[in-house]
């Protein structure tokens, strides 16, 4: 049974691929910033054990991940999930808005990845799969921070997996599309129902739909599946 952790893993897209997970039979654990409340409603919920770090700092994922490896073994399978937004037009973003960003949603995935890529490749297995975003491919306005740091872990995906490909350890890239989460309904709503009607399929999407993308590329099967940037949006952007 292989285990798996998944960051920012108690609420949104990062619960929906934990619950497939466990479901599909693995070890899971899911790892949260700071929302106390809805990671102990997940675990009574789900029986997934979480764990408390931020991903933004190095030393805690160091201690994080040999808490979850003590408990679980080692982590064959990394879901870079968690993420935040500092929405605000360039001219008003703060140097701290642009930092708070790029520190959980790029500086993260080299603090997680880190962690658990040389066991992978010593064990010649590894699955790391990080959820960029559509933002990240197409850029948005109000968004320059996120953009970038969504697009800089396309550029990680990549390269790492050159890295990784001879010792069976797989990197790869999901970029959703918007997504009902909080994240999205946190979108003032007049902005939101533009952004809808900008969706082919006519709809927002389930973090269900994200959560069975990454089992394919968890699986087995995806083995010849590497440096992709997998595109699910309803259409809204064709890459
Ligand atoms: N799509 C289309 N139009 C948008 C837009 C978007 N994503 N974001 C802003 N606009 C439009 C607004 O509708 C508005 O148009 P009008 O002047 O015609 O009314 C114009 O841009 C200016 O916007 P605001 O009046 O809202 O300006 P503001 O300074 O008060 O706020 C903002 C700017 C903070 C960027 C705010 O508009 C906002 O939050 N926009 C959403 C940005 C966005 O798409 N974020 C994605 C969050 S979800 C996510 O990040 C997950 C993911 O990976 C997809």
């Amino acid at each position: 049974m292989r285990t798996a952790l998944v960051t920012g893993g108690t609420r949104g897209i990062g619960a929906a691929i934990a619950m497939a997970l466990k479901d599909a039979g693995y070890r899971v654990a899911a790892n949260y910033a700071g929302n106390e409340e809805a990671a102990a409603r997940f675990t009574e919920d789900t029986g997934i054990a979480t764990h408390r770090w931020s991903i933004a700092d190095y030393d805690e994922c160091a201690r994080g991940v040999a808490a979850v490896e003590a408990e679980l073994g080692p982590v064959d399978i990394l879901i870079n999930n968690a993420g935040i937004t500092r929405d605000v037009m360039f001219h008003k973003m703060t140097p701290q808005d642009w930092r708070a960003v790029v520190d959980v949603n790029l500086n993260g995935v080299f603090n997680m990845t880190h962690q658990v890529f040389a066991g992978m490749r010593e064990r010649k297995f590894g699955r790391i799969v990080s959820i960029s975003s559509i933002n990240g491919q197409k850029g948005q306005m109000g968004q320059v921070n996120y953009s970038a740091a969504k697009a800089g872990e396309i550029g990680f995906t990549k390269a790492l997996a050159q890295e990784g490909a001879r010792f069976g350890v797989t990197v790869n890239a999901i970029c959703p599309g918007y997504i009902a989460t909080d994240m999205v309904m946190a979108v003032p709503e007049a902005v939101r129902e533009k952004i809808v009607a900008q969706i082919p399929v006519g709809r927002l999407g389930e973090a269900a739909e994200i959560a069975r993308s990454v089992l394919f590329l968890a699986s087995d099967d995806a083995g010849f599946v590497t440096g992709s940037t997998m595109t699910v949006n309803g259409g809204q952007y064709i890459v």
